[in-house]
C-alpha cells in the first residue's frame, strides 16, 4: 500500500442523540490512492455516517480524519466538499434544475466560465454515455431512474476531484441497469485514476466492483479485506454475508455451460 493514503480514519467516533446513539465506533480505516473500496453491513450500521464523516456533511465527536493528508478538521468544509465527488443514494439532483444545470453546479460555483463549464457538460454526458442533445436540456423528472444516476456520477465528477463518495448510487436500479452502471463506473474509475468509496448494502456487487470490502456491524470496522481474504475470515456475520454470492456463483456454475454457448 502506497505511503499517503488518500482518506485515512482514525479511531473516528461518532455518536447521536447526547451519545444514545453509537453511529460509528472507533473506526480506523485506509484508503489508499487509486482504490476502490466498498463498505458493506445491515441498515444502521454506521455506513452513512462513515462516508460523510470524511467530507463533513457530519462532524466527527473522536479521533481524526485526513483527506490527501489535511486533517478535514482544519479545511473549510465547504472547500472540501467541492473538492469531493459525492453520489446520493436517490441521486440527489436539484430537480428544478436541467442536466445541464445539475452537471455544472459545482464548477458555477467554483467561478469557472460559461463556455468552459458548457464544455465539461458535454465532456461528462459522454463519459457517462448519455447523448447530450437527448438529455442536456432535461429535467430530472424527465428520465430514468438508470439515467438520473448517470447524471449524479457526472454531477460527482464536473470538477475533476481526485475522491469520490458515493452512497448507495445503484441500490434502487433494475438489476440489468445497475449492473451496466457498476461496470461503467468501475471503468470510469480506473480510466480517470480515481479513488473511490461506495457503501452498498449487497455483497455480490461489493465483491464483483471493489478492491477491498470494508464490513460494518453496530458502528464498527468488523471486517476489511479483499474476497480472498474475507472469505478467509472466521466471523460468523462475515460468512453470513458471504453465503449469498457464494449460493448465486455456484448455482450458476451448475446452470451456465462453460464455453458459454447455450
Ligand atoms: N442525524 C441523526 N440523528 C440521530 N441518529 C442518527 C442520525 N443519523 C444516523 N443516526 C443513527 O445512527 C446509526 C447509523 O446510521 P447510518 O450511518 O445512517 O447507517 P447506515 O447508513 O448503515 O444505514 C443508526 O442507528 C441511525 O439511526
Ligand atoms: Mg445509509
Amino acid at each position: 500500500m502506497p505511503a499517503t493514503p488518500l482518506i485515512a480514519y482514525a479511531h473516528v467516533g461518532k455518536s447521536f442523540d447526547n451519545g444514545r446513539v453509537v453511529a460509528v465506533d472507533d473506526v480506523s480505516l485506509d484508503v489508499a490512492e487509486g482504490e476502490f473500496l466498498a463498505v458493506v453491513g445491515g441498515s444502521g450500521s454506521g455506513k452513512t455516517t462513515l462516508l460523510r464523516l470524511a467530507n463533513r456533511l457530519i462532524e466527527a465527536d473522536r479521533g481524526q480524519i485526513a483527506v490527501e493528508g489535511e486533517d478535514v478538521s482544519r479545511v473549510d468544509p465547504i472547500l472540501l466538499r467541492r473538492r469531493i465527488g459525492y453520489v446520493f443514494q436517490s441521486g440527489g439532483l436539484f430537480p428544478h434544475l436541467t442536466v445541464a444545470g445539475n452537471i455544472g453546479i459545482t464548477p458555477r460555483l467554483l467561478g469557472w466560465p460559461q463556455a468552459e463549464i458548457s464544455a465539461r457538460v458535454d465532456e461528462l454526458l459522454d463519459l457517462v454515455r448519455l447523448d447530450r442533445a437527448q438529455h442536456r436540456d432535461r429535467l430530472p423528472h424527465e428520465l430514468s431512474g438508470g439515467q438520473r444516476q448517470r447524471v449524479g456520477v457526472a454531477r460527482a465528477l464536473a470538477a475533476k476531484p481526485r475522491i469520490v463518495l458515493m452512497d448507495e448510487p445503484f441500490g434502487a436500479l433494475d438489476p440489468l441497469t445497475r449492473d451496466a452502471l457498476g461496470d461503467d463506473y468501475r471503468t470510469l474509475h480506473r480510466e480517470l485514476g480515481l479513488t473511490t468509496v461506495m457503501i452498498t448494502h449487497d455483497m455480490t456487487e461489493a465483491l464483483l466492483l471493489a478492491d477491498r470490502v470494508a464490513v460494518m456491524r453496530g458502528g464498527r470496522l468488523l471486517a476489511l479485506g479483499s474476497a480472498a481474504e474475507l472469505a478467509r475470515n472466521t466471523d460468523g456475520y462475515v460468512g453470513e454475508l458471504l453465503r449469498t454470492p457464494r449460493r448465486q456463483a455456484e448455482r450458476l456454475g451448475a446452470l451456465l455451460p462453460r464455453d458459454g454457448t447455450a
